[in-house]
Parts: structure tokens; C-alpha cells; sequence
């Protein structure tokens, strides 16, 4: 998860004088990009380089994104005109990410499997009827709650677009996929499960062929709902311990197998030196005993003054564990 991020100076270095978003859909760049940490830090997995605008930009939706800020939209959908306005995504508008996966199966390790992508229809909302980042997503909480038939046409036209971009992930030859649906921890249960579920339920469902690993930020109460959705692993943040999540999706769902989990250490603590991130991991570690499958991973994206040694450190530690 954002695990070049802005951390890396090979990175950063090779993004030099060329717009996020340009870099998208540079199919080279992406290959480079996708392959730094892999060679870096040893990790077991690649997650593709790109964004979870990526698709709305190349179906035509006028948006960029801001360093420091993230997306920002031009014009925010807030109105039936303006849902009905929102285009669909045709594969070929993404050939260039198809191109890079391409790429990417010929460069990476047998045994490293590449992850690729997409943002969760909510999550992509957000951006959409805010304009932007937003802290408490009250535009968009008033369209769910003020309009919910044009709530529901909106996240069922994103739905459309977040599918159509992971098929041709797949099509590419993705061999798992993540959903991000970072922002849902703003919302209740139980309006998740009314405005929110349905939609990620339909774009997961159309994934049969790949492990689908399902992730938001400050979703303990929304664990068991999310694996609803079809997951086959479920995200955890660093707020909740890993055991207790696992017991809470096994709580909610005695009939479902054993729950896979991924997470769950904090990046913050990575400013605390080794020996804290050491006690962690071995934390989180023993922890993740108590599900049937735990892929280690960061609780959330890696924080861009993050220093890379002390990451490549702690994958050594995960492995020697
Ligand atoms: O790092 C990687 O190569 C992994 C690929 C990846 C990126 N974005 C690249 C990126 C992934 C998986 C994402 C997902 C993403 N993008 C999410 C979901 C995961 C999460 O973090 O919750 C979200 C919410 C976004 C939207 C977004 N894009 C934000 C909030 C930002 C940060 C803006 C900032 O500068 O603070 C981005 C930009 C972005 N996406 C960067 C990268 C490497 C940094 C841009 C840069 O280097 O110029």
C-alpha cells in the first residue's frame, strides 16, 4: 500500500519533472515504479503503481492530482445532470496500466505476486461530491442521506468504472486484487451496510479468478460488513488489535471459514526507531496467529519521510519470524 510512496529516493528521483498521473499511464515508469521496493525491501508482493483516480481520469472526468493534497476534482458531482454526465471506462482508455502489468510479470520474481487495484465506489464518491480530501465528508453524507436514489445512481455508475478497471487488471494478468475503500471508517454500520455494501458487493462479486483482499482506515466496527461485500481477506488499520479483529469477524460470522486478515502496523511508528517497530511486529505477528491466513502489511499507506532502512529491517525481521 503506497509502498514507494514518496519514501524512496530512486523514486523520487525517477518521478522527477513528470505529473502523477502522466507517470499513470507511462507503462516504463510504472514497470520502474512497481519494481523499487520490490528490489529495495524483499517484500513478498508488488502492489501495481498508480492511483484509484487513475480510472476516472482516463474515462474523461476532469481531475488531477495535488502534491500535498491528493485528488482534486473540477467540476464535483453533486446533481442527477452531473451523475448522469460521469462517463463510462472502456478498457482501452487504460491500455497504457495493461501495458505496465505486461511488463511486470516478465520483470518480477516468479514467486512475487503483483497486486493490483482499485478504489471502492464510496471512497471514489468522496472525491467526486466533495471535490476533494475531506475530513468529515459532509457533502458527501448529505447526498447519501438528502437524495438517496441519486446516491445510489452515483455509486452504481462508479461501481461501473471501479469494475471495468480491474478487469483489465486482470485481463493483464493481476494475480490479486485490493479494493480501497480508505474512507469508509467515516461512516456508521449501518449506513454502510444501506448505501455503501451493495455497490462494493457488485464489483467484488464479478472477481472469481484472484484473491480479493478488501481495506479501509478506522473500520473496526465495519470488519465483519466489509467481508460481507466478498472478501477474501480483510484490511485492518493499526486502531484495533489484530486478534480482536479476527475474533470480531469470527463473531459475526460463525458460518463463514476462518477469516484472513492483512495489517496491521502502524507507519507512524516506524518514526520511533527499530527497536519499537520490533516489538510491534512481534506483536502483530503473534497475533495474526489466531486467523487462518495473516499477510503482514502496514495498517496504512507508508508516510513519505519514512526512512528506508529501518522498512527493509523489519521485512528481514517479518521473514526471520
Ligand atoms: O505507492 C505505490 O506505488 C502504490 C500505488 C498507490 C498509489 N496510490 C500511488 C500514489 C496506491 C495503492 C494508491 C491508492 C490510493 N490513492 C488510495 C487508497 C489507499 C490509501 O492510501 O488509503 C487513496 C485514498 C489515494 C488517493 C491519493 N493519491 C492520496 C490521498 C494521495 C496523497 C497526496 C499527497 O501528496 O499527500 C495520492 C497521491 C499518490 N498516489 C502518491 C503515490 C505514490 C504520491 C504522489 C507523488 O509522489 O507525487
Amino acid at each position: 500500500m503506497r509502498q514507494a510512496g514518496r519514501s524512496l529516493p530512486e523514486y523520487r528521483a525517477l518521478r522527477q519533472g513528470t505529473a502523477m498521473l502522466d507517470a499513470c499511464m507511462d507503462p516504463e515508469m510504472v514497470c520502474e515504479i512497481t519494481m523499487q521496493p520490490v528490489r529495495r525491501h524483499g517484500v513478498d508482493a508488488a502492489i501495481l503503481f498508480s492511483d484509484i483516480v487513475v480510472p476516472l481520469k482516463a474515462a474523461g472526468v476532469d481531475l488531477d492530482i495535488v502534491a500535498g493534497t491528493g485528488p482534486v476534482v473540477a467540476n464535483p458531482v453533486r446533481t442527477l445532470e452531473d451523475v448522469q454526465a460521469l462517463p463510462e471506462l472502456h478498457a482501452e482508455q487504460v491500455q497504457p496500466v495493461a501495458d505496465a502489468i505486461g511488463l511486470l510479470l516478465k520483470e518480477l520474481p516468479q514467486e512475487v505476486a503483483l497486486i493490483g487495484f482499485a478504489g471502492a465506489p464510496f471512497t471514489l464518491a468522496s472525491y467526486l461530491v466533495e471535490g476533494g480530501p475531506s475530513k468529515n465528508h459532509e457533502r458527501t453524507k448529505a447526498l447519501m442521506h438528502g437524495n438517496p436514489e441519486l446516491w445510489h445512481a452515483l455509486l452504481a455508475k462508479i461501481a461501473g468504472v471501479t469494475t471495468a478497471f480491474l478487469h483489465a487488471q486482470l485481463d493483464a494478468g493481476v494475480q490479486a486484487v485490493q479494493l480501497f475503500d480508505s474512507w469508509a471508517g467515516a461512516l456508521s454500520e449501518r449506513d454502510y451496510r444501506e448505501f455503501v455494501l451493495p455497490h462494493s458487493k457488485r464489483v467484488l462479486e464479478t472477481i472469481t479468478t484472484v484473491p480479493r483482499i478488501h481495506f479501509g482506515v478506522g473500520t473496526g466496527e465495519l470488519l465483519p460488513a466489509m467481508r460481507e461485500a466478498g472478501a477474501d481477506v480483510v484490511g485492518v488499520d493499526w486502531r484495533i488489535p489484530l486478534d480482536v479483529a479476527v475474533q470480531r469477524l469470527e463473531q459475526a460470522n460463525p458460518e463463514l471459514p476462518k477469516p484472513v486478515v492483512q495489517g496491521n502496523l502502524d507507519p507512524a511508528l516506524f518514526f520511533a526507531g527499530f527497536e519499537a517497530v520490533e516489538r510491534e511486529v512481534r506483536r502483530i505477528h503473534a497475533e495474526g496467529k489466531a486467523a487462518a491466513g495473516h499477510i503482514f502489511n502496514l495498517g496504512h499507506g507508508v508516510l513519505p519521510d519514512t526512512d528506508p532502512e529501518i522498512i527493509t529491517r523489519t521485512v528481514e525481521l517479518i521473514h526471520s519470524l
